[in-house]
């Protein structure tokens, strides 16, 4: 049986809009996503042995049956126990280049790389909606980071649709290392403050999700109008991480203080992204923000936005 190593992307959140509550205790949301070329390189083995085994550079990152890659290997074997108990357990090594517990997915991506994976190498041949739905067992973001692109996802994030794809624009991304937040803080603190704006009626929440289907933001995604793309950029969880982190405020600020097309928080944060038409451009902004705010805790990258999820090297 083959090995297999998996490129997975890290997200942004062009748009992330929390409509209601869900009986499900989740939030219904409409996001549009985005996958970016800074990603994970997971490299998937079959060990022959009775286990899940976990390998990463990175001591942030839990080599236990916590991470999602681990899950995502488990349910396979629950999924598929035959096949579990002809072939045993994996070896799975993560090379971390994503920075942890940033609101880029860096997580449900490498679940992700994980279920493609072993459908590969176990042969299964499921389809990438087969795939998706595994996925959603794992987390809400895990469907997203299979087919990745450029994509409208609502309900609980797990429902995909595809946009056109995005490749042109330039993804500066900073994270402070000492900041991290967590993501059902950020969801209760704003279901504390804003459930008075809830849509509780699902005619209304079909009605919001519709305005955004044929809203500016698709409309400038279609056109690839990226000025545009930056000026509309969106996101709820701001509402609330920002006044309880001003550094991640004034990263924003920052860069918004240069030309670029528009700056945000992705996700539930606290990694702050700004767009840029160019590579040249992005490294210079990045640079210089980097110089202005000069905190050794300050890391920034450069990448790209990129049209696929999880690819095979
Ligand atoms: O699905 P996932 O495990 O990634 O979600 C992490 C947390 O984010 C959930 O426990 C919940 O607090 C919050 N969340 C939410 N509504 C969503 C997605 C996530 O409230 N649609």
């Amino acid at each position: 049986m083959q090995s297999y190593s998996l490129f997975a992307p890290a997200k942004i959140n062009l748009h992330l809009e929390i409509i209601g509550h869900r009986p499900d205790g989740y939030h219904e949301l409409v996001m549009i996503m985005q996958s970016v070329n800074l990603g994970d390189v997971i490299h998937l083995r079959a060990n022959g042995k009775d286990e899940i085994r976990l390998f990463c550079q990175n001591p942030e990152v839990p080599l236990n049956n916590t991470n999602l890659a681990y899950k995502a290997a488990h349910l396979m074997q629950q999924q598929f126990p035959k096949l579990a108990q002809n072939f045993g357990g994996f070896d799975i090594v993560i090379e971390k280049n994503i920075p942890v517990a940033a609101g880029l997915a860096g997580g449900s991506t490498n679940a992700a790389a994980v279920l493609v994976g072993i459908n590969l190498m176990w042969s299964l041949g499921l389809t990438q909606p087969e795939l998706r739905d595994l996925g959603a067992l794992l987390g809400s973001d895990v469907p997203f980071c299979i087919s990745g692109g450029t994509a409208i996802a609502t309900g609980r994030g797990e429902q995909i649709e595809p946009l056109p794809d995005l490749s042109d624009i330039w993804v500066i991304l900073a994270k402070y290392s000492n900041l991290s937040v967590s993501t059902p803080w950020a969801y209760n603190s704003y279901r504390e403050q804003f459930n008075h704006l809830y849509i509780s009626d699902s005619q209304g929440i079909n009605q919001r999700t519709r305005q955004v289907h044929s809203g500016d933001l698709v409309k400038a995604i279609s056109q690839r109008n990226s000025e545009q793309i930056g000026a509309l950029l969106y996101n709820d969880l701001e509402k609330v991480v920002l006044p309880e982190f001003p550094t991640v405020k004034a990263l924003i600020d920052a860069f918004k203080a240069e030309n670029v097309l528009g700056s945000m928080m992705s996700g539930s944060g606290p990694t702050v992204f700004a767009l840029c038409d160019n590579q040249n451009q992005a490294e210079a902004i990045a640079n210089k923000v980097q110089k202005t705010i000069n905190d050794s805790n300050l890391h920034c990258w450069v990448a790209q936005m990129c049209t696929h999820g999880i690819i095979k090297q």
